[in-house]
């Protein structure tokens, strides 16, 4: 009933295809997943050649087929144990499979079990993972703190997010309860809904005394992913810990700011002066990336026979360009339409914001807006004066 898949540098078992993979098929697979597994191998290689990491051990306990830590077994030089798991039997049988068609059984060792329960088997130092890479159904907010206490820093945990009406805000209540922070539903939910993700990990490890930070975060297609270094100790955990902070929303005139610390300094808008506002967060307010680690995955690019390869590529390349950038982005399709005018061409907005000394680049967050230091107000002139000059 197993279909012969070639992905990467790898061919494995899959079950038949759907149109949409369901929970309910006999052992999960989706082939559009493939760019997140494409960029967790040239991160995951990027990770251990930048941190100089020796006998790399990995886990990553959601595996549906397998496909993913057979990819790092073959693809990523340096690991020396990929621990495998699944909570469905038909996974884990199907792994063992996969694993033995790509001749790498000393590298994995594939386990039937719930990933709290696996994640939690392993104490010692000299067990615990370099590399985690949980990637489940919906949030991975269940698997947060045994995935914190497997790691032994320095270390790179890697999260997926496939909630996401919960973390852009659609689900409000449930986003307030599942990561305690409250959201919004905005032009820009979707660098919100990472921000929330990064926030309440950060959270979560800072008890254990471990910082954690975002070398690489993007939202595309259905999900989020994160890809954080953790480091141990005081000066990491307050570095990561006083990156937490809250978001102010002027509805009035849709200005964006940022508050520092656990207690929002202030609550109204500091550009129109209006007293209501909307409060998001707790969330994470740092970068949402390290340039240096993204040029370097974009070298290593080259390296590696990937089928999301171009797609992958462009995706490097905004990130890089926003995530020094100034928080939020506005949506000019949205804009223009408010002031009802056509779209003007982003190439000329965003030359004569940059001629005004503006920050301004596009974003990967959305094809139609832009990552700005200009106010909405600038916009909104700009947009009116390029709509007279035609
Ligand atoms: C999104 S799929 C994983 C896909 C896979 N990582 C890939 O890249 O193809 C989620 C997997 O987690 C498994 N799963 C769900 N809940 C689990 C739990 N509590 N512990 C372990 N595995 C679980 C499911 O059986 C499923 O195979
Ligand atoms: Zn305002």
């Amino acid at each position: 009933m197993y279909e012969e898949h070639q992905e990467g540098a790898i061919t494995f078992l899959r079950p038949p295809l759907q149109d949409i993979p369901t929970t309910s098929m006999t052992v999960f697979f989706n082939p559009q997943s493939e760019l997140n597994r494409d960029i967790a191998v040239v991160a995951l290689q990027t990770f251990i050649t930048e941190y100089e990491l020796k006998h790399v051990r990995v886990c990553t306990p959601l595996a549906g087929t397998g496909v993913r830590p057979i990819r790092f077994a073959k693809e990523v030089e340096g690991i020396e144990k990929v621990i495998v798991g699944d909570a469905n039997p038909h996974a884990v049988e199907l792994i063992k499979k996969n694993r033995d068609i790509n001749g790498i059984g000393s590298l994995i060792e594939a386990y039937h079990m719930d990933a709290n329960e696996l994640l939690s088997q392993y104490t010692t130092f000299h067990e615990k993972f370099d590399v985690i890479d949980i990637d489940p159904f919906g949030t991975p907010r269940e698997f947060f703190d045994s995935a914190i206490r497997a790691l032994r820093p320095p270390a790179f945990l890697c999260l997926t997010a496939t909630d996401m009406p919960v973390l852009v805000g659609i689900r409000r209540k449930a986003c307030i309860k599942r990561y305690a922070a409250v959201p919004l539903k905005t032009e820009y939910a979707h660098e919100l809904a990472v921000r929330i993700l990064m926030g309440c990990a950060v959270r979560q490890a800072a008890p254990l005394n471990i910082g954690l930070s975002p070398l690489l975060s993007f939202s595309i297609d259905h999900y989020v992913r994160l890809c954080c270094l953790a480091k141990e100790g005081d000066k990491d955990t307050w570095k990561a810990v006083s990156q937490v902070g809250f978001m102010i929303h002027c509805d009035q005139c849709g200005h964006r700011s940022i508050t520092e610390g656990l207690i929002p300094q202030t609550l109204s808008c500091d550009q129109c002066k209006a007293e209501k506002t909307q409060l998001i967060g707790p969330l994470w307010i740092g970068g949402l990336g390290h340039e240096a680690f993204i040029n370097k995955m974009s070298e290593n690019l080259a390296n590696f026979s990937l089928g999301e390869k171009r797609r992958i590529s462009a995706l490097l390349g905004m990130l890089k360009e926003e995530v020094n950038g100034p928080p939020t982005y506005f949506n000019l399709h949205q804009l223009a339409d408010k002031l009802n005018i056509p779209v003007p061409p982003f190439q000329e907005v965003i030359k004569r914001l940059r001629d005004n000394g503006d920050f301004c680049v596009r974003t990967h967050f959305s094809p139609h807006a832009i990552r700005t230091s200009a106010s909405e107000q600038t916009l909104i002139q700009l947009l009116s004066s390029l709509t007279l000059e035609e």
